[in-house]
């Protein structure tokens, strides 16, 4: 039975024909080489954050702090890390958190579809943002077979959120992913110190500059006229959501909906009794407000919150396989990755990407294996300790 883990051996083997793997296995590695890798306004947007960035921070450091006691005489040499949600099986709980910028990540432009291809490579899903260089209908079409997720910003007008999410649904989105936490930028000190905000610039609109009901927003078309579509982009953009918008967001499709940027148990409570499909604790890598608790520290009262009604997604500060174990221990159904993938995206497009992404899977396997957990439900089981 081929597992994760196996990834190591290929590494290992590979050495021994003089081959060394283009990619570094460690995240501090990664995030160096694809730092000198990226233009700097672009490595300023990925790897910045909100404020002097201490939640950002905290958010990975905080993993530091919960740790998991190994069991032994347990034949895990068989693991299975596949998880159920939304009516899928996935083959582990890892997929492609939403990264609006990944389209300028790869120096041609593409790496929507570079993050498409990683996703139908190794079987992760990825969810997509509404903010992409190519439009949800390629995206998808380059995932193949691995289930992909929608993300939405929902825009001011309602036509326009609704073509997105029709368009969504029809390029085979599997679940509608609102994130709650963006109607306005939070005060990001990197990209403002060089009056550098992509949107502003053209890029990662796709998406609103091919949708019909954007265009209809439009006195001339945005070929013809692109300043006056970033205007009108910048101006409808950001929705204010509140819980009075849950039945139109149900109105708007059949797939599940699930309310991203939730970190207070309260939330998470009246997300589910709203009719909210899936939950998604994130604080947004840090990046929205500055000031907060570290995202993994707010899943456990989230997650308590839920009480197994719906799943729980969990992104913010994930960088290792061994993350994503403690995530799930703690709760997490499924653990998106951010910033690492898009690293692995600007040092090798879609194949950098997989790297990070087998990696990642690798080392939550391989943790598995030695820790005596063959399930995820043994994962669980065995919990995580905050010290
Ligand atoms: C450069 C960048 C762009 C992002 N764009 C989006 C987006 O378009 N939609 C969204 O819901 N979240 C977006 N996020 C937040 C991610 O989905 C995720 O919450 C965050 O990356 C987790 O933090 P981490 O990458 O530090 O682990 C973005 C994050 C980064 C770093």
């Amino acid at each position: 039975m081929p597992h994760f883990g196996d990834y190591q051996n290929q590494i290992y083997f590979g050495g021994l024909s003089g081959i060394v793997p283009p990619y570094p296995a460690d995240f501090a590695t990664l995030e160096r080489r694809a730092a000198a890798a990226m233009p700097r306004s672009v490595l300023d947007y990925v790897q910045g954050g909100c404020g002097d960035e201490t939640t950002q921070d905290a958010n990975a450091a905080a993993f530091g702090h919960w740790g998991m006691v190994p069991r032994m005489m347990v034949d895990a040499s068989a693991r299975d890390l596949s998880v159920d949600l939304f009516g899928m099986r996935w083959p582990s709980p890892l997929f492609m958190a939403p990264i609006g910028v990944t389209g300028i990540a790869t120096q041609d432009g593409h790496g929507d579809l570079a993050a498409a291809r990683a996703a139908a490579a190794t079987g992760v899903p990825l969810c997509a943002s509404t903010l992409s260089n190519d439009p949800v209908e390629d995206v998808s079409a380059a995932m193949g077979d691995t289930p992909g997720l929608f993300q939405l910003y929902t825009p001011r007008d309602p036509d326009v959120a609704a073509s997105l999410v029709a368009r969504a649904e029809a390029a085979g989105a599997k679940a509608i992913v609102v994130t709650l936490d963006t109607w306005v930028t939070g005060w990001r000190p990197r990209d403002l110190n060089t009056a550098s905000f992509p949107q502003l610039r053209g890029h990662v609109l796709a998406n609103y500059l091919t949708d019909p009901a954007f265009r209809k927003l439009l006195a001339r078309p945005p070929e013809e006229d692109p300043a006056a579509a970033i205007r009108t982009w910048a101006a409808t953009f950001g929705r204010v959501l509140t819980w009075a918008d849950m039945p139109w967001l149900r109105s708007l499709t059949d797939l599940p909906i699930v309310l991203k940027g939730i970190c207070h148990p309260d939330d998470a409570r009246r997300a589910v009794d709203e009719g909210a499909d899936g939950v998604y604790c994130s604080n947004h890598g840090g990046r929205q407000a500055n000031g907060g608790i570290a995202a993994i520290d707010c899943l456990p009262a989230v997650v308590e919150a839920v009480a197994g009604r719906v799943p729980v997604l969990f992104d913010s500060g994930v960088r290792s396989g061994t993350d994503v174990v403690k995530a799930v221990a703690i709760g997490a159904t499924a653990v998106g990755v951010g910033r690492p993938y898009v690293y692995g995206l600007a040092l090798g497009g879609a194949d950098g990407c997989a790297h990070v992404l087998r990696c990642i899977l690798a080392e939550a396997d391989l943790m598995m294996a030695v820790n005596g957990w063959p399930t995820l439900a043994a994962v669980r089981e065995a919990g995580a300790v905050r010290s």
